[in-house]
């Protein structure tokens, strides 16, 4: 079986975010011949401005979307939308095509009960224009997660780890 490697991108800078939670929880569901890298450095991306030149943390991101086979999002909602630090990161890739054709999950998480809807359609959109490859199965919304996360720190509900599950399956039924 050939390896293959997924990028995971958080949307929350937080060092105990629910969402980077969500992302390690979910790298342990990968069957052995997966490897999955998390790229913990969005706040190392200068502020987009069409013609500055790529450079440092930019670099960086473009390389890590370039080497991975599928990447999977999971954002947090911040006032009705996708945090400002993530659109930047994706804003870079718009003019060098790095996710065009990139097999990308996508995933909110929110203490609410709308689970970070609004993001998650905008976060959809916007990886419409980046040319992503998806199905309708590749984006999940996860309501009340504080709920879901256990005195361990760990996902603990049931229906939210089968969700995660099968993000994982459809990942990887799209990368082939
Ligand atoms: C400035 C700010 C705005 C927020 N706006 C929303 C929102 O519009 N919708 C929502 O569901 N949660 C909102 N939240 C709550 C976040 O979903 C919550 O902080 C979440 O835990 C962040 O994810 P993290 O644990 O991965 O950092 C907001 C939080 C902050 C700090």
């Amino acid at each position: 079986m050939k390896n293959i490697s997924i990028l995971g991108i958080s949307g929350s800078l937080r060092a105990d975010s629910m969402n980077t939670l969500l992302l390690k929880t979910l790298a342990d569901f990968l069957p052995g011949h997966v490897r999955f890298q998390l790229f913990e450095s969005l706040d190392e991306i200068p502020h987009f401005s069409p013609g500055i030149p790529d450079h440092g943390g930019v670099i960086r991101f473009k390389q890590a979307i370039q080497m991975a086979d599928g990447v999977i999002i999971c954002t947090p909602e911040y006032a009705f939308g996708v945090p400002g630090t993530l659109k930047n990161a994706l804003d870079w890739t718009v003019a060098t095509g790095d996710l065009n054709d990139k097999p990308v999950a996508a995933i909110s998480a929110s203490p609410l009960n709308t689970g970070g809807d609004k993001a998650l359609a905008s976060l959809l959109l916007t990886l419409t224009a980046l040319g992503t490859k998806r199905n309708d199965e590749s984006s999940l919304a996860i309501p009340n997660i504080k709920l879901k996360i256990n005195s361990l720190q760990k996902i603990s509900d049931e229906p939210t780890i089968a969700a995660l599950k099968a993000q994982c399956t459809n990942l990887l039924k799209i990368i082939g």
